[in-house]
């Protein structure tokens, strides 16, 4: 008798979603040879984008580093909508879309795509995309094989998003427990979020970010300013200029800020979660200088974590473009003519090119999230 083999043994051992998700892809390429692809694109609601999250596949993804707006795509608001996947086993009859998405799918010569909609609670998560380059690849056979890893995959990717779900909460509750009235508003962090992404595709390459670590960032940069739960109103709300011993006990902000962050990863036993030196980085890091005249370690150049640079960048941007205690608004040409000022001294270059290259989006993104100032 054969002896019991478990085909996705240590799944849960493995610690980063896409080591879970190479796991069942290799299986299900074992079992079906022409499934060629597997990937997860997540859902922004607020900015109805799709951003590639992780891929397997065979050969090179021709999906990388890739953003689009789901109200692009009708046939894939469609399957959002209906909450049930999609087989199609013949792509030719979608010849006509011309949509990036569907060009690159077919550059990569897939014929056959399976798409499963993530929902958890009501919430759309994003998708699950599965690609063969054959025709009538998905016959009953194999799904009835596919569709259950299909919703072991969506589990997984829930369960990693409700852990950052739990630490944005209880930042955000903490903030607003201690903080009567918070000068950085929801739109400040919705903003500086998407600026980071924004930059953080760009550079993408050059710092070997995967699409995990560029949306981890995305998804971290809101944390950047916990430490200011321990800044008293009386220096955070400030209407003038900060003096020095102000500004002093402004700057422990970063380190205070990391201390806290390491109480909830402990009391939430998420210690060891995939990807948290992003966090922590992000968090201690984001006022260091190129240049080394920053805080708190007044670390220089390349010694700042990649993701520090990306996420000063935008916190300043938006910083200088939005209304402060302290200081008026400023045009958004004053702000990129500042940036370029800074650039190479205190910012990262190539972080500010990154950012400057498509003034377009950051318009759409200042659109988007309005200041809904109550004076
Ligand atoms: P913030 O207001 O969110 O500003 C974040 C960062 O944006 C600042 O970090 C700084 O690097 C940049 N920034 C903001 N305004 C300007 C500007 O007019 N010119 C230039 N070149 N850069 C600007 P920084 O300086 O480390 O300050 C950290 C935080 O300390 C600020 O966050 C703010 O909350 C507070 N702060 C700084 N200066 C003052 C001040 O004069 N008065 C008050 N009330 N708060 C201040
Ligand atoms: C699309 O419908 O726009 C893309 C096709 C697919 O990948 O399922
Ligand atoms: C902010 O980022 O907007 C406030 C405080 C800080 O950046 O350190
Ligand atoms: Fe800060
Ligand atoms: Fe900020």
């Amino acid at each position: 008798m054969a002896k019991f083999e478990d085909q996705l043994k240590g799944i849960s051992q493995r610690e980063f979603i896409s080591e879970k998700m190479s796991l069942v892809f290799h299986e299900l390429n074992k079992k079906f040879n022409f499934i060629d692809r597997i990937s997860i694109a997540l859902y922004d609601n607020q900015c109805d984008t799709l951003t590639t999250y992780i891929h397997c596949s065979k050969d090179a993804s021709p999906l990388n580093h890739y953003q689009a707006k789901l109200g692009d795509s009708k046939s894939l608001q469609q399957i959002a909508c209906s909450g049930e996947p999609r087989i199609i086993n013949d792509m030719s009859v979608y010849d006509t879309v011309k949509k990036h998405h569907s060009i690159q799918i077919k550059k990569g010569g897939f014929k056959s795509s399976y798409t499963y909609p993530i929902y958890n609670r009501g919430l759309f998560y994003g998708f699950i995309f599965i690609n063969s380059g054959q025709l009538n690849a998905f016959s009953d056979e194999v799904l009835a094989v596919m569709s259950p890893l299909a919703h072991l995959i969506a589990a997984f990717t829930i369960i990693e998003f409700s852990d950052i779900q739990t630490l944005t909460a209880t930042v955000t509750t903490a903030l607003e427990m201690t903080h009567q009235r918070d000068p950085e508003t929801g739109e400040h962090l919705s903003r500086m979020a998407r600026y980071s992404r924004l930059i953080a595709l760009e550079v993408a390459s050059k710092y070997q970010m995967d699409d995990e670590a560029i949306e981890h960032i995305f998804l971290f940069a809101p944390l950047h300013d916990v430490g200011k739960i321990s800044i008293p109103d009386s220096i955070l709300l400030k209407p003038g200029r900060l003096d020095e011993t102000e500004f002093e006990q402004m700057k422990s902000h970063c380190a205070r800020g990391l201390e806290i962050i390491n109480k909830i990863l402990s009391n939430y036993k998420l210690d060891h979660r995939p990807h948290i030196n992003i966090l922590k980085n992000i968090v201690r890091h984001h006022h260091e200088k190129i240049n080394g005249s920053g805080y708190p370690d007044g670390l220089a150049g390349n010694a700042i974590p990649i993701e520090a640079r990306i996420v000063a960048v935008a916190d300043v941007f938006d910083a200088l473009t939005s209304k402060r205690p302290y200081k008026e608004a400023w045009s958004n040409q004053n702000a990129y003519a500042e940036l370029e000022r800074l650039s190479g001294e205190e910012l990262d270059e190539d972080c500010v090119n990154a950012l400057l290259k498509d003034k377009h989006e950051i318009e759409q993104i200042q659109l988007r999230f309005q200041e809904d100032y109550i004076g």
